[in-house]
């Protein structure tokens, strides 16, 4: 007893305790703030194949117990992060898994074949479920049939560690990670943000530029922690479970949840050792199980 580490698909990772995409940066950003090499594992911010200006201005606010963003997957393509960012990250020692999105199916493809070709990625988190970019059909991650193709059609080209990142704004959840094993995901990864709003009562505008943003943090865990506990029994595939994840005790209770491992998000902007506090934790807890 007191091991920590895991094994995710073909990634072993020595605890089970990952920075959640889009809070972290490429990993440099935090690199004089806390010991990137204790984290389980790194997620990328998410990338897409050609670059993102993202959404209008403001992309964040405060809410009670969290924030919300809209940041709109503001990023500078694959290929500028193959040769600017992915240098850095493959010195960390630590799994580097890459998160990646699109608009079509193809770009998926696209995307997953220019990784799949780079040593230095581990594995490849999609994200079906950003609720911040504009779509009339919904999130890929709101249909099973859409998640079905996207995931089989990834799988198809890479033989990568792969994690579908599902969208709590659903009805039934279960629907769609049952989808994404089905299509031979080797993890999925849930929540990402609830689809939520703040109006300024002086202004009677809303609080960001894109009007609606997705909401993490404190306020999300209890719907989280259910989600995750109602996949997690009923498939046989490792389930990531995150959604305001602030301390070990938040950590062990997704683990306690059917939660093979975590990844901490929001918590990086409040106290970027957190993930170092928190590994610290689970190990405590480890021994004394
Ligand atoms: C500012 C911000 C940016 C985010 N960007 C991404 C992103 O690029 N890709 C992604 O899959 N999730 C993104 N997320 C969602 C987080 O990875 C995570 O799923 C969510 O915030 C819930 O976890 P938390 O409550 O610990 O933050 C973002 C969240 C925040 C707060």
């Amino acid at each position: 007893m007191g091991r920590l580490d895991i094994k995710i698909g073909k990634l072993k990772l020595k605890n089970p305790v990952m920075v959640a995409s889009g809070t972290f940066g490429y990993a440099k950003e935090f690199e004089k703030l806390m010991d990137l090499k204790s984290l389980g594992a790194i997620v990328t911010k998410t990338i897409t194949l050609k670059p993102r200006s993202g959404n209008p201005m403001p992309r964040i606010c405060e809410t009670s117990s969290g924030m919300l963003n809209a940041i709109g997957l503001q990023n500078d393509g694959v290929d500028d992060f193959i040769k600017e960012k992915l240098p850095y990250l493959s010195k960390i020692c630590v799994p580097i898994i890459v998160s990646i999105s699109g608009d079509k199916i193809e770009e998926f493809i696209k995307l997953a074949k220019k990784l799949d070709k780079e040593k230095a990625v581990d594995g490849i988190e999609l994200n079906i479920s950003c609720p911040n970019i504009e779509s009339k059909k919904g999130l890929i991650a709101q249909d099973k049939d859409a998640t079905y193709d996207v995931v089989k059609a990834v799988r198809e080209v890479t033989g990568k560690t792969l994690i579908t990142k599902l969208s709590p704004n659903v009805t039934n959840v279960l629907k769609i990670a049952r989808a994404a094993c089905k299509a031979g995901t080797d993890a999925v990864s849930l929540v990402n943000t609830f689809l939520g709003m703040a109006i300024d009562i002086e202004t009677g505008k809303s609080k960001l530029g894109n009007i609606t943003g997705g909401l993490s943090g404190p306020c999300i865990k209890p719907i989280a922690v259910r989600m995750v506990w109602e996949v997690a029994k009923n498939i046989d595939k490792p389930v990531i479970g995150m959604g305001g994840i602030m301390s070990a005790e938040d950590a062990i209770e997704f683990m306690l949840a059917g939660a093979k491992a975590v990844q901490v998000g929001t918590a990086n902007f409040i106290e970027p050792q957190i993930c170092e506090k928190i590994i610290k934790g689970i190990k405590r807890w480890e021994k004394t199980k």
